[in-house]
């Protein structure tokens, strides 16, 4: 057992300086998702404003998966093009991935990312399959891990001893964290994204990605991510010394009424979407 109480823990992850806010165009997108009044002009006038997710959106409105024989040269053609959602996702994904740059000790950060990416893009492509009332599945995705971020650079021993230990015993990641910390990535992000004042579904959400039946908000947001986090695996593991994956939770499948060939039918099209990870986490060329 490790010297740090849960409740010492919990104070450092809080205090994290660069954990504290969040990019505004990061907040007016939440906005708008969460309030059907708020006006999705905002959020283009906001992402028009940032060069960097500018460029990065009209490399992808550009990109072969769009077709590639249009020249989109504005945020709002772009829009036009792609919807207004897979906009927002680029910027979600722009603004994330910048805001963790900083190099991971214990894990590979471009896995990491992959991971993510893939467990957005799979809840995304999941909740219009099983025509679910959430639209929160990217950012969730996006989030779900993020406590180990934390762990990683901010509790670096602590980290080293459960990578080692999930090693050493073959047991997962999940449960050695339980045991050196005695408690997980998940209640880390959700200390961070409730500092960042997200509304509690998706708090909840990423604090039960693992235990989707044990969620007060949304199950059935929870239950996406969760099955998103189990096929996004098949995309490799990130830290490259977990030993065992944690079992997926059988009861989300049946909840979302899926079952292997549903999720087959998705393949294709995450797997196309993964290609424009390198231009989201990549310098503007
Ligand atoms: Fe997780
Ligand atoms: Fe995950």
């Amino acid at each position: 057992m490790a010297a740090l109480t849960v409740s010492a823990l919990k104070e450092r992850a809080e205090r994290i300086k660069e954990l504290s806010t969040l990019p505004g165009v990061i907040l007016r997108i939440l906005e708008v998702m969460n309030n059907p009044m708020a006006d999705a002009r905002d959020v283009e006038r906001e992402i028009v404003e940032d060069p960097v997710i500018t460029a990065k959106i009209l490399k992808i409105a550009n990109s072969a998966f769009y077709g590639a024989n249009r020249d989109i040269s504005s945020v709002s053609q772009a829009v036009v093009l792609m919807g207004f959602a897979e906009v927002q996702n680029i910027a979600l994904s722009v603004s994330i991935f910048s805001r963790f740059a900083e190099p991971t000790r214990m894990f590979d950060r471009h896995q990491f990312w992959e991971h993510c990416f893939a467990t957005a893009t799979t809840a995304e492509a999941l909740q219009r399959r099983v025509n679910a009332q959430t639209n929160e599945g990217f950012v969730v995705g996006l989030l779900h891990d993020i406590g180990r971020i934390v762990l990683d650079q901010q509790f670096p021993n602590e980290f080293r001893e459960i990578v080692t230990l999930a090693e050493a015993r073959k047991i997962s990641l999940l449960e050695a964290e339980r045991r050196v910390l005695g408690v997980t990535h998940c209640d880390v992000g959700y200390w961070v994204t409730e500092k960042w004042n997200l509304p509690p579904i998706l708090t909840d959400s990423i604090l039960f990605h693992h235990t989707p039946f044990s969620c007060r908000e949304s199950y059935v947001l929870t239950s996406i991510v969760h099955v998103a986090d189990a096929v996004s695996k098949a995309f490799g593991n990130y830290i490259k010394k977990e030993a065992v994956p944690s079992p997926k939770d059988e009861s989300a499948f049946r909840l979302l009424n899926l079952d292997s060939d549903k999720l087959m039918s998705l393949a294709d099209l995450i797997s196309k979407k993964m290609e424009h990870l390198d231009i989201l986490v990549g310098s503007v060329a």
